[in-house]
């Protein structure tokens, strides 16, 4: 935990704030709520409805007296009506599926004469994570479900980012290097429209993102159906065990009091007056060798100073990176 507020604290130091992106990217756990951010910039009025759309589908709209749910939403979704008359027209979206990853658009339709004008308000991409934990040596379920797609002949592919892992299109199936007679998604469960890859024998070296998807009959362009975060864990290790906590705990005890230890030692290197020291030293060291160079190298050691202070900073950046994702998933 104190890890975690602290790589924050570096990451938003870290962070160019002219380089925002306008996107927003939601994680949200299987099962979980996910808040999608909206804000409106005009008052909420009696002609005006608020949309949520999801690739296109409606997912939810509130007019002035009325809701609708879109189809696979119903009894999860909503913009609180007393937080959209305060101009927040966040989406709530309760018990979180694998199907909810879509990229989310909120709308504001305005009634203009004849028709409704929509105005685009926001855009917010729903990254549905599931995690899978195994243990070593069992066999692992990856769950995955095409129902929602409209497709005849089921082409389902799991991979991990380039390398594919198994794939099947009926009787045909593939299995990639390294999985060979352990991995399978049997086809009459992908008739049924299930996906879910079967790994037996799960190792350590299993251990990645797995994603699934199908490719559609027509397109032949792969959509993507899951992410799956798949660990695996040693058999007999107890829960607390965690080796990822373990490691927080030794960077804790160790790299950070180095850190607190080491910045006295960089602020002095980087003050001015210790700078003048070292200038006037490289200045008489200067003079002593002059007979032999020109007064250019003065130019280039003050220059020289700077590289050393950027290098503090990056290496500050680099033990954030390190810790910020075992910070997350610990
Ligand atoms: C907006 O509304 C949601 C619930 O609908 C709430 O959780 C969130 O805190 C609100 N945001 C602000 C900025 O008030
Ligand atoms: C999907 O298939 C997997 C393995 O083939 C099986 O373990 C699982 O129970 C199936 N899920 C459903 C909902 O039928
Ligand atoms: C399971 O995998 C390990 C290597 O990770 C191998 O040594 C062992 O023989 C495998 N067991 C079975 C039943 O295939």
């Amino acid at each position: 935990m104190i890890l975690l507020s602290i790589s924050i604290f570096w990451l938003s130091v870290c962070v160019d704030p002219f380089s925002a992106d306008p996107h927003i990217t939601v994680e949200a756990h299987v099962g979980s709520t996910a808040l999608l951010p909206c804000h409106l910039s005009k008052d909420f009025t009696q002609t005006s409805v608020i949309q949520w759309r999801a690739d296109n589908e409606i997912v939810f709209e509130r007019s002035f007296d009325d809701t609708h749910e879109g189809p696979g939403y119903e009894g999860r979704v909503d913009v609180p009506e007393d937080e959209l008359h305060k101009g927040n027209c966040s989406l709530v979206l309760k018990d979180v599926r694998i199907t909810d990853h879509a990229f989310y658009r909120s709308l504001e339709l305005a009634e203009s004469k004849y028709f409704y004008k929509a105005t685009e308000i926001n855009t917010v991409q729903l990254d549905v994570v599931q995690s899978v934990s195994a243990q070593v040596g069992s066999t692992a379920v990856l769950p995955c479900d095409w129902r929602h797609l409209s497709i005849q002949t089921p082409h389902v592919e799991w991979s991990i980012g380039d390398e594919i892992v198994f794939e099947r299109l009926g009787k045909d199936s593939f299995q990639g290097e390294g999985y060979e007679g352990r991995v399978d998604v049997p086809e009459e469960e992908l008739l049924k429209g299930n996906c879910s890859l079967v790994l037996k024998n799960v190792s350590v070296t299993d251990e990645a993102r797995y994603s699934s998807y199908i490719l559609m009959t027509d397109t032949k362009k792969p959509a993507l159906v899951q992410n799956i975060k798949l660990s695996a864990s040693e058999k007999f290790e107890k829960r607390e065990d965690d080796p990822l906590g373990t490691i927080n705990s030794w960077v804790v005890i160790f790299i950070l009091p180095i850190n607190s230890a080491l910045n006295p030692i960089l602020y002095t290197l980087t003050t001015s007056f210790f700078r003048e020291q070292v200038e006037l030293l490289l200045c008489r060291w200067q003079r002593s060798s002059s007979f032999m160079k020109d007064r250019k190298s003065l130019t280039s050691t003050t220059i020289y100073m700077e590289p050393s202070r950027h290098m503090f900073y990056h290496s500050k950046g680099k033990l954030s990176q390190v810790s910020y994702p075992d910070a997350r998933y610990s």
